[in-house]
């Protein structure tokens, strides 16, 4: 188990279906640290979806990777932040003034509400880029630089954290400190399938590397019986 000793599996519920993912998000009520709902759900079921998914669990990751200019960025943020999300992310390469707009949004409209403010993360380079993908946008490789220069800017301005890939973990705790929250997806438990992953850790070795949390989506959705997939993949960290 991670630092605090809690339970660090957020589990990706990546599908349009609404009835499926709340069959899914209320069976893995109590064996998961958390779910996230991205684009593909949001775009299909909105904000009513989400409420009806995450409503009043206090879990939720809302992966939506805004990137826009600060005031456009705030605006859904503050309206982000009425879903109560535990986690929200924006994309570093939106700039400091978007982020530190971002963050603002956030303290301001849960200070208003009265709720926690949810852990404002970034988005450094999308592991489906590679250098190639890098120099077509004009951003200076390698990759793994940008992601660290992007991730120190990102902190700098007051993020809690970024996403990034198991490869990423040990270059970002040194970089970023230990108190810098890194959210990983890219796990696959010892002899799961691989899907269209390639670079992969085990739970296991991904928290040892120093993630805090572990996005973990089709080895528990696609699972037979996804509660005791989840419960497996604790038992490898326990
Ligand atoms: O099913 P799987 O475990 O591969 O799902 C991983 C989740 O993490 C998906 O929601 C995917 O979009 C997300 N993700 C990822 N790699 C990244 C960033 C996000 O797999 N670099």
């Amino acid at each position: 188990m991670p630092r605090e000793g809690r339970n660090p599996v957020l589990v990706a519920i990546d599908t349009p279906e609404l009835d499926q993912a709340k069959t899914l998000s209320r069976s893995l009520a109590g064996t998961v640290g958390g779910i996230k709902l991205g684009l593909e759900f949001f775009n299909a079921n909105g904000p009513a979806g989400v409420a009806e998914v995450a409503g009043g669990r206090g879990d939720l990751f809302l992966d939506l990777k805004y990137h826009d200019i600060p005031n456009t960025v705030a605006g859904a943020v503050r309206a982000a932040v009425r879903l109560r999300p535990m986690i929200l992310n924006v994309h570093a390469g939106g700039g400091p003034a978007m982020m530190r707009a971002a963050l603002k949004a956030a303290e301001d409209e849960s200070a208003r509400l009265g709720i926690p403010r949810p852990k404002v993360i970034g988005v450094t380079v999308l592991t489906s880029m590679d250098e190639g993908d890098l120099e077509a946008v004009g951003q200076q490789g390698p990759a793994a630089d940008q992601v660290v220069r992007l991730a120190r800017l990102a902190r700098d301005c007051g993020l809690d954290g970024v996403v990034c890939s198991p490869r990423e973990i040990e270059a970002l705790r040194g970089a970023c400190g230990p108190g810098f929250t890194l959210v990983v997806p890219g796990i696959r438990p010892a002899g799961a399938a691989m899907g269209d992953q390639k670079r992969v850790m085990t739970p296991r070795e991904a928290i040892d590397a120093g993630a805090d949390w572990l996005v973990i989506g089709r080895p528990i959705t696609g699972a037979p019986d996804p509660a005791a997939a989840a419960r497996e993949i604790l038992r490898e960290l326990a």
